[in-house]
Order: C-alpha cells, then sequence, then structure tokens
C-alpha cells in the first residue's frame, strides 16, 4: 500500500515538473530550441488561444506606438518576436499609417500563419525568421522597436534588448513587455521586477522609461533612445 502512494506521490510531481517546465515556462528552462519547437507546434491554434480584442489592439498596443510617431512621416519598426503578426497586422490595418514594420521571430509556424494575415501588405511588411540576438540589421536603422509577451522566452532578455536599443534610432521608441502577476515569480532568476526592469532600460541609454499597467500577465514599458548629444554626455 505504501510503494503505491509512493508511485502516486511521485507521478504527481513529475506532472506538476513537466507542467512547469513546458507550460507555465513554455521550455525556457530547457533552452531556445524547446521554446520555438513549442511555438512552432501551438502554432496553429495561437490566435484561438489569445483572442484578440481589435478594439482593445488598437487602443492599448498601436495608439501608443502611433502616438510616438505621429511626426514621422513614413516609419520603418521592427516588431521582434511578432509570432502570428499582431503588431504588423493592426498596424498595416490603420488607413492612415504609411511606414513599414519588419517582423522577426524565429519559429517558422508562426511566421507561416503572420504571412496568411499579412499577404495583403506585400511591399510594407518583411518577415525574418530570426532569434532576438544578434538582430541582423545596422545600428539605428528603426523609428520604434516592439516586442510583446516575449522577453521572459529568450535565453538572455538583456542581451535582446541591448540589441534592440542598438538597432533604435536615437529618438525612436521602445515599447516592450514586463512579465508580472501571479505566475511571474515562476519564472524564477528570470523574473525582472518593475525597479530593476526599469533600471536597466535607463542604463541602455533610454530616457523617460515608464511601465504601465496592461493585461493580467503583463506591463507595458515604453522608453526613448537618447539623441546622441545626451548619449555622449552620458557616457
Ligand atoms: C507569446 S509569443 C508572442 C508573439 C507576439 N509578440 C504576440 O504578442 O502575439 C512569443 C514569441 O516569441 C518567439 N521567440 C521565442 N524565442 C525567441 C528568441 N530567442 N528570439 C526571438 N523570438 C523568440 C516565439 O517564437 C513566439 O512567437
Amino acid at each position: 500500500m505504501m510503494v503505491w502512494l509512493w508511485i502516486l506521490v511521485g507521478f504527481i510531481l513529475l506532472g506538476g515538473l513537466l507542467y512547469w517546465l513546458l507550460v507555465t515556462t513554455e521550455g525556457v528552462f530547457l533552452g531556445r530550441r524547446m521554446v520555438v519547437w513549442l511555438y512552432d507546434i501551438t502554432a496553429h491554434k495561437y490566435d484561438n488561444i489569445k483572442e484578440f480584442d481589435d478594439d482593445a489592439e488598437r487602443f492599448f498596443v498601436i495608439r501608443p506606438l502611433r502616438h510616438h510617431l505621429r511626426r514621422t512621416p513614413n516609419p520603418l519598426i521592427l516588431d521582434v518576436a511578432t509570432g502570428t503578426g499582431r503588431v504588423p497586422h493592426y498596424l498595416l490595418d490603420e488607413a492612415d499609417f504609411h511606414g513599414r514594420i519588419v517582423g522577426l521571430d524565429p519559429a517558422r509556424k508562426m511566421l507561416d500563419r503572420a504571412v496568411g494575415k499579412l499577404h495583403s501588405y506585400r511591399g510594407r511588411v518583411m518577415l525574418v525568421q530570426q532569434t532576438a540576438v544578434p538582430l541582423p540589421f545596422a545600428d539605428a536603422t528603426f523609428d520604434a522597436v516592439t516586442c510583446l509577451e516575449s522577453l521572459e522566452f529568450f535565453p538572455s532578455d538583456k542581451a535582446a534588448l541591448q540589441e534592440m536599443v542598438r538597432v533604435l534610432k536615437p529618438g525612436g521608441m521602445l515599447f516592450v513587455t514586463r512579465r508580472q502577476g501571479s505566475d511571474a515569480r515562476l519564472f524564477l532568476n528570470r523574473y525582472r521586477s518593475q525597479s530593476v526592469f526599469e533600471n536597466y532600460l535607463t542604463q541602455l541609454g533610454l530616457t523617460g522609461v515608464n511601465s504601465q499597467p496592461w493585461q493580467f500577465d503583463y506591463d507595458q514599458v515604453f522608453g526613448i533612445k537618447a539623441e546622441i548629444g545626451r548619449q555622449k554626455a552620458g557616457s
């Protein structure tokens, strides 16, 4: 009887460990390839799981981006970990938006979904299969860089943020998310408090860094890359 009890406890513990490794933290403690593979095999149901609300996406994602870009006639934007093309889709759907956007993601099947959604915007969107580090772009290329709901799944969020700031033009906006809420601390040493996260962005040369509550699991975090003169003065 005792033996069966121990076997049962063992199965429960193993199940809990697998759930934490594969579902809660989406493979991040098993390496980059595991994360990408998990996104590849679940890409077909990603949009159904997320249930994006058009009005909420326009208000909370597109509006702050467009507000920053209001004086840039044809902006060039980079969306890191674009997934199924959430940011490109809602941005290019705006009738009076005349810019271009590059969506980058290592998961082929996620990008295939993005291609399906974005085919009518050909010429204004480019999709690149690639991880966030290193970014295959020259310094100071983009007017804005976005990265939504993804940083906690990267091998190094710090290295990725450094790359994003590098490819951002001075005066350009970084718009990323920080994992928070009840599951955030299950990411153990990968969890970043608001102050730690904001301080890191400031150290990278961003000004006006600020966080806004967004979803149950995420805050939005914004910052502007300092202009050249201020970077030199600060360095
Ligand atoms: C939760 S999804 C977010 C997708 C999209 N940003 C959105 O908000 O719908 C996380 C994305 O991160 C991508 N990803 C995972 N590891 C990555 C890495 N090392 N570099 C860049 N993207 C990565 C995955 O393929 C997946 O598409």
